[in-house]
């Protein structure tokens, strides 16, 4: 049965590709009206930019020429997928987010940059995950995803059976899945999940292997906040088994 709230606000955000059975994940859509500048970058850069979900594969369209193809979901105020996008320009980095603001700042620093490999989605990643042939990603990241604390709302968590084999689905073989989150509940939640998939691997040597950020996860604003209001950061690295030759 369709879920009235997700359906109604689905269709007032006209997210209208998205599948109304799906629960929402995210929390405001909108924030502050858009400037003169960012809304002229909505109406010119944006269509350059935007992926294409419309069939099987679409999403990877004109990216051919990249070495690597990375998809960061629900990239918030951007500062990861920008940071990301700078310092690799050997990959392409697909960037979803319903968060208009959050979007608005990512044109923004394509603009400011220069940058030739981003693309953006402006909705639901799981639009563009479904669109996403098996095995064409080398990385997806998944940072500090929306808590949704409340038991009667964990269902509303992006990490959940299907998402992760999703992500499985559409990694190659040794790709790499980032989760981060300063939420202890949530990282029970997910290792959970992901041990009983049981298609990835991570053996952490110490616990400093989930405890330090590493030189390539730059702190983003969110980040930042939860680091000052006391709360720790948590950060994976798990990998897409490789299946084992026989013989
Ligand atoms: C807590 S914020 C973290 C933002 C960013 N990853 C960071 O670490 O700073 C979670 C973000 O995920 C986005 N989000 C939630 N569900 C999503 C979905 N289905 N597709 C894309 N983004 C989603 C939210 O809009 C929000 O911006």
């Amino acid at each position: 049965m369709k879920h009235p709230q997700t359906q109604n606000r689905r269709t007032a955000l006209h997210l209208k590709d998205a599948d109304p059975d799906k629960f929402r994940t995210f929390g405001r859509a909108k924030g502050r009206p858009l400037s003169a500048t960012q809304a002229s970058l909505y109406g010119e850069l944006y269509p350059a930019l935007k992926v294409d979900c419309s069939k099987m594969g679409a999403p990877l369209s004109g990216l051919e020429r990249f070495k690597e193809t990375w998809f960061e979901i629900g990239f918030g105020g951007a500062e990861h997928l920008i940071w990301q996008a700078r310092h690799n320009p050997q990959a392409a980095i697909i960037g979803a987010e319903p968060f208009e603001p959050g979007v608005a700042k990512a044109l923004s620093a394509v603009r400011d940059y220069d940058l030739k490999n981003v693309r953006l989605q402006h909705g639901d990643a799981r639009d563009v995950l479904s669109a996403l042939p098996r095995e064409s990603l080398d990385k997806v990241f998944v940072l500090f995803p929306d808590p949704w604390p409340k038991p009667k709302h964990h269902k509303r968590r992006l990490i959940n059976d299907a998402f992760l084999k999703d992500i499985h689905r559409v990694l190659k073989a040794g790709g790499e899945f980032r989760f981060g989150s300063d939420i202890i509940h949530y990282v029970d939640w997910t290792l959970t999940r992901v041990h009983k998939h049981g298609g990835f691997h991570w053996q952490p040597k110490s616990q400093q292997d989930w405890r330090v950020r590493g030189d390539d996860w730059p702190e983003t604003r969110y980040l930042a906040k939860a680091l000052r209001e006391g709360r720790t950061g948590h950060f994976f690295h798990f990998k897409k088994s490789v299946p084992q030759k026989r013989g």
